[in-house]
């Protein structure tokens, strides 16, 4: 087989958002980039890893207002749990930067002034939901509202869940911010559009006959997009944004979308300049004599068209390289179905790493990922049985029954013969790099489990145990076996590098040599000491699973107040005597507690988002509160009659955040949100902070 052909790689994942944690959806696209880059460098490629976190816009801005803090402060902090869950599954970038970085500012400048010279830039004033309590234009998913076409409930301001419609934030019935409460009134701002009307002629060539795209991809965006005038990309926000002030525009920053791609570049530039060199080398156009760079984007389906409209044009138009590829996958299910806090499923990196392995989701995602764009499941069940077969099972049980016999000895001097395993196991790897460098893993994992097989099976037919307590007269016959069954695991480890380093690693310490290139599968070792054999892989049992899935629920185990009277999770029993205008405590006061005790509890300040009645319920109300950010519960809070439903939405209440979610008759109430009540009282009376405060604040 002929040496492959050097080339040079640049490959890049979607670069997370710095307002969230990474979590087992996101590391589908993190692993199967890392196993592309470590299967390039294997084969002796120029490869290289980058990526960065996405840092700008509206929703971080939020989040560091909840918080109290500066957004600085957060991207740092956020920045540190990213990189620690990267390093806990193996995920290797060469290096990783943040889009905002001086780098991406600078990049930014000079691709938004190729824009302006091809006079693709144009401005207009575009209306735009603003959310007068909070003081910011509301990006689409800050908006709620009822659907103006299924009047389904609790939809998003740009599309419903319920009946698919799409729609603008302004049409929806009744819209809430999220953010606030408040209802968002429509204000116009001025907004800078890139035209890409004007590129829709090279955006179809390059489509069709780039080979960049998946061809079904190709089709798809040929049949919805490019088949009728391309619409202007609103580029810009206005003041208050979380993003790089356009130069030549002050008072407006750039849209996260703009600068988030040329994240890519910059991360290139910082890379290349720590090693004397330049981003040029990747990113500009290739001269005849000089190889060109190749350039790979891994990315999710539901961010295709900024990877395959937007982007392209904006690397047109700065003369700059187009993707070699852009390489989508689909989404994560859990158990069949959507990650979901309640289930238990919305697993998190962090949390997935306190209880398994990460090289069995390593092998587990290879198992799956065929190239293609179909969602993957995580089947828990499957996911066990899988990797307690083909790794436990299969590949690691092949050293783990032969090495003991050799520990402390040397392999055979001479190959013996193994009926043609190794050199059949050798001539696979041409089509095991195939699949590999096709992004089908799940065909290479399959190929390596067949050799698997055949080694297993020669194992069972010459039984060393048999020969081990046959005595001296056998040992030569015990380690010509133990040398084969050993040659053909370290083969298998070898095309199984990319995927499970670790295990390379340590089979590279089993055998006192390191498995650096492809080709080590090519040539069996002999004559080399063997280590003392340590364990590789652990099976998966079913009480890790549940715990992993326990640890995933939303919150801590249950405390409860005793004064004031809560409401939410615990069922309420309001006491409806004569009013009496007595502050006296009409109840007694519980026993002393300790500000341990009380530190338990985690009460915080929510905004009512929505307030409906439980028809069926005399005294519950189902409150959905946000907690800042993205978090959000949903509470029954027994103060129906008390309180207009409508008039809650918006208002600001207290939660214990960290109570265990109960499933009630109507639905599972994620909280309590807490209020006052008692003998002597009419009423139940809501506790509201001082103004000023703002959702997620902690109560101490
Ligand atoms: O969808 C996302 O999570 C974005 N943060 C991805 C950005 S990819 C790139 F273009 F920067
Ligand atoms: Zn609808």
């Amino acid at each position: 087989m002929n040496a492959p052909t050097h080339r040079r790689i640049l490959v890049t994942s979607a670069l997370p958002y710095a307002n969230g944690q990474i979590h087992l959806g996101h590391l589908v696209e993190y692993i199967q980039t890392d196993i592309f880059v470590r299967f390039q460098k294997l084969r002796g490629h120029d490869a290289v890893y980058l990526c960065a976190d996405d840092t700008h816009g509206t929703a971080i801005m939020i989040r560091a207002r909840a918080e109290g803090r500066s957004e600085r402060d957060l991207i740092a902090a956020m920045r540190d749990d990213h990189l620690a869950d990267f390093a806990g599954f193996c995920v290797q970038f060469d290096h990783y930067g943040s889009t905002d970085s001086d780098a991406n500012r600078h990049l930014c400048s000079e691709i938004w002034k190729s824009l302006r010279d091809k006079g693709l830039v144009v401005s207009r004033d575009v209306q735009q939901l603003f959310d007068p309590k909070a003081g910011v234009f509301l990006a689409d998913r800050f908006v709620r509202g009822t659907c103006p076409r299924c009047r389904a409930a609790d939809q998003y301001g740009d599309a419903c869940e319920k009946c698919s419609a799409t729609y603008s934030p302004a049409d929806l019935i009744d819209p809430v911010s999220t953010l606030s409460g408040a209802t968002p009134e429509i204000r116009s701002a001025e907004h800078l559009f890139v035209q890409l009307e004007p590129m829709q002629g090279f955006l179809r060539q390059w489509t069709k006959e780039s080979g960049a795209l998946d061809p079904r991809i190709a089709n798809y965006l040929t049949g919805h997009f490019l088949g009728e005038p391309l619409r202007d990309w609103d580029v810009s926000r206005p003041a208050p944004y979380f993003g790089f002030e356009i130069p030549d525009a002050p008072g407006h920053y750039w849209y996260v979308w703009f600068d988030a791609p040329i994240g890519y570049i910059a991360a290139t530039d910082e890379w290349s300049a720590a090693r004397g060199g330049s981003w040029k080398e990747w990113w500009h156009r290739g001269g005849t004599n000089e190889p060109a760079a190749e350039i790979h984007h891994f990315i999710g389906k539901d961010i295709t068209y900024f990877h395959t409209l937007f982007w392209p044009a904006m690397l047109e138009t700065a003369g700059l390289a187009l993707p070699t590829k852009v390489r989508i996958h689909g989404f994560l299910t859990v158990n069949g179905e959507k990650m979901s806090k309640s289930r238990g499923t919305f697993l998190l990196a962090r949390t997935y790493l306190d209880h398994l392995d990460p090289a069995a989701l390593r092998y587990y995602y290879a198992a799956k990922l065929s190239g293609d764009i179909d969602d993957i499941d995580l089947n828990l069940d499957d996911f066990a049985a899988k990797v307690n077969s083909d790794l436990v099972g299969k590949v690691v049980n092949l050293a783990s029954r032969t090495a003991r016999w050799l520990a402390g000895k040397q392999l055979s001097e001479t190959y013996p013969n193994d009926g043609g395993l190794f050199a059949r196991g050798a001539i696979d790897g041409a089509e095991i790099a195939a699949a590999y460098n096709e992004c089908d893993f799940a065909r290479a994992m399959r190929l390596v489990m067949a050799a698997a097989d055949r080694a297993n099976v020669y194992v069972d037919a010459e039984q060393p145990w048999k020969l081990a307590k046959a005595g001296p007269e056998s040992a030569e016959q015990l380690r010509d076996v133990a040398t084969v069954a050993l040659n053909l695991f370290r083969q298998i480890v070898v095309y199984l590098t990319p995927v499970l380093p670790e295990l390379a690693a340590e089979t590279g310490v089993l055998l006192g040599v390191p498995i650096r290139s492809w080709e080590e599968s090519r040539q069996p070792l002999t004559g080399v000491p063997v280590a003392p054999f340590k364990p590789l892989a652990r099976r998966i049992e079913a009480p890790q699973l549940e715990a992993l899935m326990a640890a995933s629920m939303p919150t801590a185990p249950p405390s409860t107040l005793s004064n004031p009277a809560s409401f939410g999770n615990a069922s309420m029993t309001t006491e409806t005597t004569e009013t009496t205008e007595t502050t006296d405590p009409a109840e007694p006061l519980a026993p002393q507690c300790t500000i341990d005790d009380f530190a338990k509890v985690d009460l915080r300040v929510a905004r009512i988002v929505t307030a409906e009645e439980v028809p069926e319920a005399k005294k519950l109300l189902k409150l959905t509160v946000s907690l800042g950010g993205e978090e959000r519960r949903t509470v029954f809070a027994g103060i129906k009659g008390f309180h207009d439903p409508a008039a809650l939405v918006g208002r600001l209440v207290v939660v214990v955040a960290n109570l265990a979610p109960r499933q009630m008759k109507f639905g599972l109430s994620e909280g309590m949100v807490v209020a006052a009540s008692g003998a002597g009282a009419t009423g139940v009376y809501l506790l509201s902070p001082d103004s000023g405060a703002l959702p997620g604040m902690r109560l101490h």
